[in-house]
């Protein structure tokens, strides 16, 4: 088992829901007798997968389920599935916060946790306390915590509230803090749960490279759960999917993050969309709004080939005059990453009170196949002036870009070619 850090063997959860505590002294004292006898939980055998979308007969669910894994030293293993599918319980296991139902775990090496926020730290002592608190419990000495402090407290940003008790700060500060202990004191093996998504943007971004560091310079393993493709796909070497507390796929990082795109999230194939908050996740004044979004040629609902143009009909509402703003879209693929974003090339107008179209043809685009979605802005100016938004809306239309139907193609050719009048040379015919 040597250069494996983490061995995961059947290993299952059973949580009972609604109240806390066991239920009934009966049940309790019949599960005291089953498990001094050596034998199984008498409620394990009526438990039922953890699917949150299905209203259960039982009160017991399987968190998890028959888990089985490996993870070897050095590895950086991305945990995706969605939610209630069990990847917290599993890191809570691993951490030693929670205890199986069943089944057994290996761990070689220290490990440090990044769970949810309120786990790891003590609310009524300061930051400084906690931190040394977390370096005893990882079992460094006071001067081996002593020496790592102020890099601690230098990456958390911080500074100003590490003699205050923890519980007084707000959850950004208490996660940059816990973040900072977890990955400079310097732990075999680092657990995180999707806490970061607590912290800004710079502070993720600072947190994604420290992880990076951390395993690829000092060959330290990493657990990962993130619902941020783009996090995944930029740290993780390896993956697992997990769905209704049991691992259902798993491979490299960049296999298991496909296979969970194109199976597992929603890809509306609306042609319109009615703009509405949702859409919206920046609260933005809106002077001028959009109100709706049209793809105007799909060759079929949401799918274009490789070659036709792409025309969206927006329309576009306005409580002031503007003779000079831009209609501005970018192009994501479905793992969140960027492809190319596209500004009005002329300024353009509205009126006060006016709702007013405008089409946006996309030639050429040059995608290649796979599926697609839009988010769109509106405003003034531009990188190098300075730039006003007034409305931008994420998730809009979604589409696919397929190859041309080459069956088509064939057909029409050898109808031309009966006039002798194509040249064969020219023709590109692939199969689908
Ligand atoms: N303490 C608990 N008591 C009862 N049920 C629990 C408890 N903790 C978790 N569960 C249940 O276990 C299942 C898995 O939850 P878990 O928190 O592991 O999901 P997750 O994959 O981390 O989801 P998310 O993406 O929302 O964080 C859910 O059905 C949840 O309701
Ligand atoms: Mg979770």
């Amino acid at each position: 088992m040597s250069d494996i850090a983490i061995k995961v063997e059947n290993l299952g959860k059973l949580y009972r829901l609604g109240e806390i505590g066991t239920g009934t002294l009966g049940q309790d004292l019949s599960r005291w007798w089953a498990r001094t006898r050596g034998k199984e939980d008498p409620f394990a055998t009526i438990g039922e997968t953890n699917d949150r979308t299905k209203k259960g007969g039982s009160n017991y669910v399987w968190s998890l389920k028959d888990v089985n894994f490996e993870v070897k030293q050095g590895e950086v293993l991305g945990i995706i599935g969605r939610n209630g599918a069990g990847k917290s319980t599993l890191l809570k296991i691993l951490s030693k916060v929670t205890g199986p139902s069943r089944g057994s775990i290996k761990i070689n090496g220290r490990i440090a946790s990044l769970l949810e926020v309120g786990t790891g730290f003590h609310p009524e002592l300061t930051g400084r306390e906690n931190v040394f608190l977390n370096g005893a419990i990882l079992g460094m000495n006071k001067a081996e915590i002593q020496s790592k402090f102020d890099e601690i407290v230098d990456f958390s940003g911080v500074e100003r509230y590490i003699d205050t008790p923890v519980k007084r700060y707000s959850s950004g500060m208490y996660v940059r803090l816990a973040f900072a202990v977890a990955a400079f004191l310097e732990p075999e093996i680092l657990i995180v749960d999707e806490v970061l998504a607590v912290g800004d943007a710079e502070f993720q971004k600072k947190c994604l490279g420290r992880m990076k560091d951390v395993s690829r310079n000092d060959g330290r393993t990493i657990l990962f759960v993130s619902h941020s493709m783009p996090a995944l796909k930029n740290i993780c070497t390896t993956g697992i999917l997990m769905e209704t507390g049991k691992v259902s796929f798993s491979g490299s990082a960049d296999e298991v993050i496909d296979y969970y795109i194109t199976n597992f999230l929603s890809f509306n194939t609306d042609t319109r969309i009615k703009i509405t908050d949702k859409n919206r996740e920046y609260d933005l004044l809106r002077q001028i709004e959009y109100d709706s979004i049209e793809f105007v040629n799909p060759v079929e609902k949401n799918m274009y080939s490789t070659e036709d143009d792409i025309a969206i009909l927006i329309t576009l509402k306005s409580k002031i005059d503007r003779e000079d703003f831009r209609i501005a879209f970018s192009i994501f693929k479905m793992d969140e990453s960027a492809v190319g974003t596209f500004f009005s090339q002329e300024t353009l107008s509205i009126r006060k009170g006016e709702t007013k179209d405008f089409v946006i043809t996309l030639k050429d685009h040059q995608l290649a196949k796979g599926q697609y979605y839009l988010d769109f802005s509106v405003g003034i100016g531009n990188e190098l002036i300075g730039a006003t938004e007034y409305d931008v809306v994420t998730k809009t239309l979604f589409f696919e870009i397929a190859y041309k139907d080459t069956s088509k193609t064939q057909m029409m050719v050898l109808w031309h070619s009966g006039w002798g009048a194509v040249n064969f040379h020219n023709v590109d015919i692939k199969a689908i």
